[in-house]
């Protein structure tokens, strides 16, 4: 194909794929983004299908056939709890193939226009010792995010003395060893390179606990782009280039909400330690305080006499897959003239949008669903806020108490409700580990239970 149709080509799947991440930022405009997108990959493959230095078409359909069919049968399959950990071994792939590029054009300059064996040249001697560096670093930082969501080792966080400094001191040497190859070239220095960055990439993400796995992954996300971008370098395709910035900067600033939205620093995540897994009791003393708690019949009772219901879903909805309950129930509400909406809080659940797919999945209209900014003034107006398996999104100690995990976090304001109903277990704490003192207020009344089953019990008392 000529260089200026190629060209031309690839903008246009350039710009499909800045449509599709702008259609990816609203539940309504999901479904076309990804379509949009999907629209760009095809452009993009077939563009690069034509270009005349494809010398073997028969290794090309072979890898589109398996790879296709192992990614089909995948996605046919997954759980929808089980995202998180197939977007890990996704990164991971990504991470390796920027690895295997890069090795190849190290060994076969030649084939790739940028110089000969021994003298490379040296714009691309750095591209190419980043690309494979930060590929690697994904690579095994992936694998291991992988394995502590899909709990093949534990995912608590695995902290050792001296840990910090030692990857700070590895980090140095592999910038020490990036330079070295571009003066020397040496094989042996390449594969220094990539055994450290392999190394680096475990060490960075053991000691991160599971439950922060979700900004680790969209870190992960972001390293890939990058490794992406470097190889786009290497392989002089300009495409590539603009798609792994695109990822990059998309999953960096995906990290970076996710923080502000937990109002945790990104470097407190990263630098690990934080986090329970499934929640932890409440402290010693507070056992002794009052807590008002009722059946699904009461819950029903006080549901029906409400004219205006805000729900509130969180991470315990996710876990019981309550969703079609859900709905159910505030179907029935609606039935007899309640008004219903649901609040979403930024970080409900464990990952971006989490609450919203799940909704979406039980067909909750996208119009009664409102972002945290456009829904906190109305609880004050509402006669109940149903609180479904969420807990650290409503716990006023993120604004009264300096001392706490959470302190600055913006929340639910349920409380300002006329009743709040808590559907969940116990009295366990959730994610952030901190003891919610709604528990324990006279106009909070507690369904213990799991949220699914509670929640099916009050439509049939309903
Ligand atoms: P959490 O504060 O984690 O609370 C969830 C609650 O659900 C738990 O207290 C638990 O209490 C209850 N639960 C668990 N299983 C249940 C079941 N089967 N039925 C009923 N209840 C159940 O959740 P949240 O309010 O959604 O807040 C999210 C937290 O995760 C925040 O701290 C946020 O910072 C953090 N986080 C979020 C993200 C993203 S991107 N969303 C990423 C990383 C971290 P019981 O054990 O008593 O049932």
């Amino acid at each position: 194909m000529h260089a200026d149709l190629t060209g031309l080509a690839y903008l246009a799947a350039a710009i499909c794929f800045i449509m599709a991440l702008r259609g990816l930022s609203s539940p309504e405009t999901a479904r076309r983004g990804n379509a949009i997108g999907i629209a760009g990959m095809v452009i993009a493959v077939a563009t690069t299908l034509a270009d005349p230095g494809v010398v073997s078409f028969e290794l090309i359909a072979a890898g589109v056939v398996i790879g296709g069919a192992i990614g089909t049968i995948i996605a046919l399959r997954i759980q929808m709890t089980a995202l998180p950990q197939l977007v890990a071994a996704f990164h991971s792939l990504v991470g390796l193939a920027a690895v295997a590029v890069a090795t190849a054009a190290f060994y076969a300059p030649e084939a790739y226009g940028i110089g000969t064996v021994g003298d490379i040249k040296t714009a691309s001697l750095i591209e190419m010792a980043i690309g494979t560096a930060v590929g690697a670093v994904t690579f095994t930082g992936s694998v291991v995010a992988f394995a502590k969501l899909q709990g093949l080792v534990s995912g608590a966080p695995l902290v050792f003395r001296g840990q910090h400094p030692l990857n700070a001191g590895l980090g140095a040497v592999l910038v020490l060893l990036v330079v070295w190859l571009c003066l020397a070239e040496a094989p042996l220095v390449y594969w220094l390179i990539v055994i450290l960055a392999l190394a680096l990439g475990f060490l960075i993400i053991v000691p991160i606990g599971g439950a922060d796995m979700p900004v680790v992954i969209s870190m992960l996300n972001s390293y890939s782009g990058w490794a992406a971008c470097g190889i786009g370098f290497t392989l002089s395709n300009t495409l590539l280039i603009v798609t792994g910035a695109l990822v990059g900067s998309s999953g960096a600033i995906l990290s970076y909400i996710m923080c502000r939205g937990m109002n945790r620093s990104f470097f407190s995540v990263i630098l690990g330690g934080f986090g329970v897994e499934g929640g932890q009791a409440a402290g010693g003393d507070d056992d002794e305080r009052h807590v008002k708690a009722g059946s699904a019949e009461d819950a029903a009772f006080v549901l029906k006499n409400a004219s205006k219901v805000i729900v509130v879903p969180g991470y315990g909805m996710a876990v019981a897959q309550a969703q079609h309950a859900l709905r159910e129930m505030c179907d029935t509400l609606k039935g007899q003239g309640i008004d219903i909406a649901y609040a979403i809080h930024p970080v409900a659940g464990r990952m971006p949008g989490h609450m919203n797919v799940l909704l979406a999945e039980a067909s909750v209209p996208y119009d009664e669903v409102f972002e945290l900014e456009d829904i906190n003034n109305e609880f004050a107006t509402a006669d109940v806020a149903y609180v479904i398996g969420a807990n650290d999104v409503t716990n006023p100690a993120a604004k009264s108490d300096p001392e706490s995990a959470i302190f600055g976090m913006p929340i639910l304001e349920v409380e300002k409700a006329s009743t709040v109903l808590f559907v969940k277990r116990s009295l366990a704490s959730g994610y952030a580990g901190v003891d919610n003192e709604l528990f324990y207020r006279d106009n909070t009344m507690m369904l213990f239970d799991d949220a699914k089953k509670m929640t099916e019990e009050i439509v049939q008392s309903l």
